[in-house]
């Protein structure tokens, strides 16, 4: 397995949490041609697993996150984590408010908002401890632009950027920088591979794409970072 990168420094542990398919795979694909050991969860482990057998050296491990005791066993079995990222979950449905379904919005809730506190609760000492470590909380454009049906999942994503806000608050001068990613429409040729994913981003106040911004928070150095928080918006 290699754990180098391509200047052959040592990266260290990525987690990728909803790594069975789309963006979750694509970035699991991504850190671990970066250099990264990828630790990838999601609960279809037989999708997980296939995924994992792409890449060198990654390990698949069943994670519900929204099952406390799920998120407490995946994270006991890793060791070290210097890269986050919290991509589990997603939208259901597109009822109109007054039909919406409660179950759909609880399950919206516990994976998009929960199952982030989560994992980033369970990882953040070990964050921390690496001494340049980062949080990469996918959000969603819906955080930010409302649509009709869409307020189970606009809500789901509010609450979720606001988590990252803050976590980038109380992390102010500790060693872990906290990076929120809103993509908008995603397109991916098969639900398996999102290889060639098309990507219809733009940043909010950059034009630069969302990957070029994920690199440069994965390469940054905490010294070159005065106050080691980084806020990372891309949407479209
Ligand atoms: N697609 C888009 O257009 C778009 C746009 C903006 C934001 N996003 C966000 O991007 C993220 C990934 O979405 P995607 O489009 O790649 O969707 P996707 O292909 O459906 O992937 C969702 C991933 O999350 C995992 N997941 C769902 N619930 C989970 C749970 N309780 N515990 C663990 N893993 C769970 C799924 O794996 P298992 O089912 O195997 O557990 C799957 O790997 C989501 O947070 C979504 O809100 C997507």
């Amino acid at each position: 397995m290699s754990s180098k990168g391509r200047e052959g420094t040592m990266l260290g542990t990525a987690v990728v949490t909803g790594a069975s398919s789309g963006i979750g795979a694509a970035t699991a694909r991504g850190l671990a041609a970066a250099g990264f050991e990828v630790v990838l969860g999601a609960r279809r482990l037989d999708r997980l697993e296939a995924v994992a057998a792409e890449l060198s050296g990654a390990r698949a491990l069943p994670l519900d996150v929204t099952d406390a005791s799920s998120v407490e066993s995946f994270c006991g079995q890793v060791p070290s984590c210097r890269v986050l990222v919290n991509n589990a979950g997603g939208a259901l449905g597109l009822e109109p408010v007054a039909e919406a379904d409660e179950e759909k919005w609880r399950e919206m809730w516990e994976s998009n908002v929960l199952g982030t506190f989560r994992m980033t609760r369970g990882l953040l000492g070990k964050l921390i401890a690496s001494g340049n470590g980062l949080v990469v909380n996918v959000c969603s454009v819906a955080a930010f632009e409302p649509y009709p049906g869409g307020a189970g999942y606009n809500a789901a994503k509010a609450a979720e950027r606001a988590l990252t806000d803050v976590l980038r608050m109380e992390l102010l001068g500790r060693p872990v920088r906290v990076t929120e990613i809103d993509p908008g429409m995603v397109r991916r040729t098969s639900p398996w591979s999102a290889s060639g994913a098309t990507r219809l981003v733009r940043r909010r106040s950059t034009r630069a794409s969302s990957r070029s911004a994920l690199r440069t928070s994965l390469t940054a150095s905490p010294s070159s970072r005065p106050g080691r928080a980084t806020s990372t918006s891309t949407s479209s």
